[in-house]
This record gives C-alpha cells, sequence and structure tokens, in this order.
C-alpha cells in the first residue's frame, strides 16, 4: 500500500495504489488499460465487436455491431444469436464441471454446494418444469424469492428457454408485488414458502396469495420452492409445489437460441413519478457488460470465491451473481440471511470459512458493521481476501478506510463502482491492478464506457470539481433498450435534453484535477435509502391513498448508516394532531406504506401541517422540506409562502 496523505480543503486527496504484487497477478496491467481505451477511443465499434466475440460464444455469429438508426432506441449484435445460461454454465462443463459454481449459505448455517455440472441439471430440469406449464420464449415470468440458489435456478432456467424474468425483491410487499406482475402481464410467479432472515419467516408465499387475490389476471400457475416448511395455503389447480414440479423431468434441456436483442429480463425500479418503471435489458449486451466487467473490474480468475452481498431483486444481484460472475466461470457464495445473525461477525465468518477472495458489498452495510466493532472482524481469518468492492451510493471517507485497514487489512484495492439498474453493469470504477484510488470517488470511466460531466448546455466541463451533470455520450452494450411497453417514457426519462445526443443518468457529479469522477448526488427526487432507490413521489402517492391523508411532500435526510432516510410531511384531511404529535397515526401510516410498497419506504420521521409550503404557480417548495428536515436554518426566501405559520408547524416548533 503506498498512501500519500494530501488534504486539500474538503477534496479527499488521499491515493491508494495497487501493491506490487496485486498488479503482477491483475488480468489488466497499465499496458493492457492503455490498449483498451486506445482501442475504444480509435474504433469504438470494433472495440465492442472484438469483446463480444471474446467473451461470449455465439450460437450465429453477429455481423450488426451498433444498430442507431432508431436512436435512442439502440440495439446491439442485432443480427446475431446465442443462449445466455448456455454461456453461464453449459461452456464451462467441459473444463470446469466439478467446479463449484454456487456455494450457498442459509441463514441458520445450512450450507450446500453446487457445481457447474449440478447447476447445470438444475437449470435444465426446471427449465422443462417451465416449460410443462406452458411457459414458452417471451413469456414474462415473475420471480419473488428468498435468496437461495433456487433464485439463480429460476432465473438461469426463463433463460435457458427464453422466457424473460422480472424478479421483486422479497422486501417488497403484496401491492407492490401486484402491479409488477400486472405490468409485465407474467403468466407464471415462482416463489416459496417463505426465507429466513433475522431469525424470522419471510412470508413470501402469503404477500404473493395476496398480491394475486388482488387481481393477476395473467397469471396461470405458481411454482412454490419448499424452503421454511411451515403452513402455507396452496391452491390447487393454480400452485404446484418446486419439488413436485421437476421430479419428473428430464435434466437435460436444449438451449432456446435468442436474438442477441431478445429481452432476457425486466427489473422495475423506482424513478421520479408514482410509477416504478421496468427496465428492459437485452441478452446479448446485457451479458457482454456483466462478463467484462467482472473480468476488468473484479478481476476474477479460475480459483476466485467471489461473494457479492447483494439479493437477485436488485440490478447487483442480477449482474454479480446470477449471471457475470457464471459468464466468467468463476464461484460465487450465496448467504440467505441477515449480516447480523448470529451477530455481527456473520460476514466475516463467512468470509473465512468459504475463503472469499473478492468482497463485494453496499456502504450502508459497512458503515452498520463498523459501527459494532472491530472485535467481530478480528476474530476470523481474513487472509482470503485480495479485492473488495462497493457498490449503491458514495462511501464516506472514514468507511472507506476502516473497510480498507480492518477488512482489506491494508493490502486489498477497493473498487467503488458507479452504475444503475438501467446502465447494466459497471461504468464507472477502478480497474483494480491500475487505477490508483481515492476514498470516496469511484474513479474513471471503464474502457469503452464514454462518460462525462457537462453543463445545462450539454458542453463538457473542463474546470476541475466544478459540479454538473453525469452523462454517457455514446451507447453502449449493456444499455437498458426501453422501459417495458413505454419506450415514450424512456425517452422522456434519459434523453430529455441535450437533443437526445447523451444518456442522461439523474446524478450530479464532478471530475477532479485528475479526471476522477464524485458522484455528488441525484437531480432528481429519487432517496437513496441504503443502497435502494426510493421515489418521493412513489412514498407520497402512498402516503395520500391512506384514507386519513390529504397531502403528503417526501424528501431525504442524510443518515449516519443509511445514507438517506425517509423524512415525510403530511397534511390530513381532518385536524392535525396537537402540537403536530400523534404516534398511532405516525405508527398506522409507516405500517401502511410499508404495505403498500415495502418495509424499506417506512418515512423514519412524520411531520404533520396545516399546510405544506408551495410556490405561486404550487409547486411544493423541497428545497425548503429539506433544509427543515435536517433541522438547519432557513435561509431561502419565504415571503411567498401563503401562510408563513406552517413554517412553525413544518419546523415542529408548533
Ligand atoms: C444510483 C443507481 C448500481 C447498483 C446499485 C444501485 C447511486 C450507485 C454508486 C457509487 C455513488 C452510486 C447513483 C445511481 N450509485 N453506485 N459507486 N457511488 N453513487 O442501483 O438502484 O439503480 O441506483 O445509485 O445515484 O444513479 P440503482
Amino acid at each position: 500500500m503506498s498512501s500519500n496523505n494530501i488534504e486539500s480543503g474538503l477534496i479527499e486527496n488521499r491515493l491508494f495504489a495497487p501493491s506490487e504484487e496485486f498488479t503482477k497477478n491483475a488480468r489488466i496491467n497499465a499496458e493492457k488499460l492503455a490498449a483498451l481505451h486506445q482501442q475504444a477511443d480509435t474504433d469504438y465499434t470494433g472495440f465492442w465487436a472484438q469483446q463480444a466475440n471474446e467473451m461470449l460464444d455465439w450460437h450465429k455469429p453477429f455481423s450488426n455491431v451498433l444498430d442507431d438508426s432508431n436512436a435512442p432506441l439502440y440495439s446491439w449484435f442485432n443480427d446475431g444469436e446465442l443462449n445466455v445460461s448456455y454461456n453461464c454454465i453449459d461452456r464451462h462443463l467441459t473444463n470446469n464441471a466439478n467446479k463449484n459454481a454456487i456455494i450457498f449459505e442459509g441463514e441458520q448455517g445450512d450450507t450446500t454446494f453446487i457445481t457447474y455440472l449440478q447447476l447445470h441439471q438444475r437449470v435444465s430440469a426446471f427449465a422443462n418444469a417451465l416449460k410443462e406449464r406452458g411457459i414458452k420464449s417471451g413469456d414474462r415470468v415473475v420471480i419473488y424469492m428468498p435468496m437461495t440458489p433456487e433464485a439463480v435456478i429460476s432465473m438461469q432456467a426463463c433463460a435457458r428457454i427464453g422466457a424473460i424474468h422480472s424478479v421483486v425483491f422479497g422486501g417488497f410487499s403484496a401491492d407492490s408485488l401486484r402491479d409488477r406482475i400486472n405490468d409485465a402481464g407474467a403468466k407464471m410467479l415462482i416463489t416459496a414458502d417463505g426465507g429466513h432472515r433475522g431469525g424470522k419467516i419471510v412470508e413470501l408465499k402469503s404477500a404473493a396469495d395476496k398480491a394475486l387475490e388482488g387481481g393477476c389476471p395473467s397469471i396461470e400457475s405458481v411454482i412454490v420452492y419448499q424452503r421454511t416448511q411451515h403452513d402455507i395455503k396452496m391452491q390447487a389447480g393454480r400452485d404446484i409445489w418446486w419439488h413436485d414440479a421437476v421430479s419428473e423431468q428430464s435434466d437435460h434441456c436444449e438451449p432456446v437460441w435468442v436474438n442477441a436483442e431478445h429481452p432476457l429480463f425486466l427489473l422495475y425500479t423506482s424513478g421520479s413519478t408514482g410509477k416504478p418503471k421496468g427496465i428492459q435489458h437485452s441478452s446479448a449486451g446485457y451479458l457482454l457488460g456483466a462478463a467484462v466487467t467482472n473480468s476488468w473490474v473484479f478481476d476474477l480468475k479460475d480459483d476466485d470465491v467471489f461473494w457479492c452481498t447483494a439479493d437477485v431483486g436488485w440490478i447487483t444481484g442480477h449482474t454479480y451473481v446470477a449471471y457475470g460472475p457464471l459468464a466468467v466461470g468463476s464461484t460465487i457464495v450465496i448467504y440467505e440471511g441477515a449480516p447480523t445473525v448470529p451477530d455481527a461477525g456473520r460476514f466475516w465468518k463467512m468470509v473465512q470459512d468459504h475463503k472469499v477472495s473478492v468482497f463485494y458489498t453496499a456502504p450502508t452495510a459497512i458503515r452498520a458493521l463498523m459501527k459494532l466493532g472491530d472485535n467481530f472482524p478480528n476474530a476470523y481469518d481474513l487472509s482470503s481476501l485480495r479485492l473488495l468492492g462497493t457498490v449503491g451510493e458514495p462511501i464516506n471517507p472514514e468507511a472507506w478506510i476502516w473497510y480498507h485497514e480492518v477488512i482489506g487489512k491494508g493490502k486489498c484495492p477497493i473498487v467503488d463502482t458507479w452504475w444503475q439498474t438501467e446502465t447494466g453493469s459497471n461504468m464507472i470504477a477502478p480497474i483494480p491492478g491500475v487505477v490508483a484510488t481515492k476514498p470516496g470517488s469511484c474513479t474513471k470511466a471503464l474502457p469503452g464506457i464514454m462518460a462525462d460531466v457537462v453543463d445545462e448546455d450539454g458542453n463538457s466541463i473542463s474546470e476541475a470539481n466544478r459540479g454538473g451533470y453525469l452523462v454517457i455520450t455514446k451507447p453502449f452494450p449493456s444499455m437498458l433498450r426501453t422501459i417495458w411497453g413505454d419506450d415514450e417514457r424512456y425517452k422522456d426519462t434519459y434523453y430529455p435534453k441535450f437533443d437526445g445526443r447523451f444518456y442522461l443518468a439523474g446524478d450530479s457529479a464532478r471530475k477532479d484535477a485528475d479526471g476522477y469522477f464524485w458522484i455528488m448526488g441525484r437531480i432528481d427526487d429519487v432517496l437513496n435509502v441504503s443502497g435502494h432507490r426510493l421515489g418521493t413521489m412513489e412514498i407520497e402517492s402512498a402516503l395520500v391513498s391512506h384514507e386519513l391523508v390529504a397531502e403528503a411532500a417526501v424528501v431525504g435526510k442524510p443518515h449516519e448508516v443509511k445514507g438517506e432516510s425517509i423524512f415525510a410531511y403530511v397534511v390530513l384531511k381532518g385536524e392535525r394532531p396537537a402540537g403536530g404529535i400523534d404516534e398511532e397515526l405516525t405508527k398506522t401510516l409507516r405500517n401502511w406504506v410499508g404495505e403498500q410498497i415495502g418495509a424499506i419506504a417506512k418515512p423514519d420521521e412524520i411531520r404533520y401541517a396545516d399546510n405544506l409550503p408551495k410556490t405561486r404557480s404550487g409547486k411544493i417548495m423541497r428545497r425548503l422540506l429539506r433544509t427543515i428536515a435536517k433541522g438547519e436554518e432557513i435561509t431561502s426566501d419565504t415571503s411567498t409562502l401563503e401562510n408563513e405559520s406552517i413554517l412553525d408547524q413544518l419546523q415542529g416548533k408548533a
């Protein structure tokens, strides 16, 4: 480790270069990286064509690379054919059939090892079960599962037969599940009786039943994986146990060759409206992004054990659990439960027990575990670790240094990876054997990713540290193709500015004097709570759908562990509670939001007022509400407020 402690003002300038040993063994050295950038800069499509040929196995080779004739509805490799499951599993059978593909640990400590050969058999048998239940290429299948190998098997089985999956995070409520099933028009739901988390059972099947009772006309059948073995209801004719569905199936299933552009999956994410959007990803372009970044950024090699702690309900669990590491033939670790069961040493015990070499998690998890003390990690042998990663939000330098010193023992590079559900794979991240890191910066764009910071007019900002819009100036293979069923919303959301030339990420950022990117935050009304994206409008809609609520405004408030917490201002239809406090009602409304969206969306604080502050044109003054939530002094002009006395109420002073 070479660190250089130069701090100038607020700008973090410590630089951490990889060790010589790391660099010597890394897949990409400085020379190789320079060559990749050079090729991408001079022959962009040639660069991606070469990567696609090297990294993926094609059933029918492509001759077209990028088709931008219908921009921004781009397509890549669109006359080629392949199968994603074949690329993740079958092609490793020649050399690695008996290598572990998956190491699984349940929350209660049960472990399962699945080799590539066994994964092939289990995915094939389950794919046959899907076919028997009428699932064909292009059909949508919703997956609502605990974090067990069966979640990955479900996804891979869909990919194997060309079915389009949409995984819904197990923490989302029945209502959220129903909305997603209906938006996708899913024919089948794959779920489980439950999962183990935090010492409790997550009631997946009963939530699924509630979702379906509310009306999901497209669903024809439900496959239920038996995990917890507690009592649940099975509906005859609709529901079948996973073990019954696969029991008679052959463990051979020919992959369905699909066009490169065939949708691989939809994944719903929040935006600045009340309705989550189904981000649609392609087969080949997506898999290419997943494969190259698992190789370049995570430096995965044959003997690595990669543990990305994300749930498959998020994009990170797609690209760095279910697809990418398998595409490059690695071994993944999957953990079902909470990081603090039985205590805050769980992650570190698992690193020791499974000899994890590459570990990828979210800053919020790092901060939470850091607070619980060094004695937990110090109790375990973490010497197998050689590379660490973070994702989801900017990491504060204090947590970065803890991760580096206490977990990585000063020898593991940290890859801070900036990307989004929409980009499908890492966009801005260090190549660990080459790029020296700075705590809190995701460093530089990867080869073939043209990221920039631009001003209002779309001009590149050359001045160091001046903030602007984070954009990607050229289409890239793993980018979203559209919003499911809504091309117009896709165009309006991601290409609303700069004459549609650039992909607008929705983040603000700055570049420092060394050209390193620093993400500054969202430019839209999207919150980042524990690395999860939540739309303020979505939470507001949930609140106003309660019979007692007239109006609501939701803002984010900085939070030590979660990054942001949810702060809601509520106007009731009836009288404002005396002194603005009503703990019973607050509890009711929090639970209500939990039911509408999921526990992660419950407001941390609710403040009641007679009115919300609005501009003359009727827009809610969110900046003012954010200032108040933080408890800061109001410096902006409030003279246009209709009723200045509500300021005291909003501030909790009356
Ligand atoms: C938003 C995307 C990508 C998987 C996890 C979240 C924020 C993501 C970083 C990072 C600073 C980050 C951005 C982005 N974000 N990674 N390394 N540093 N901010 O996926 O739910 O699609 O959210 O997360 O604001 O736009 P997501």
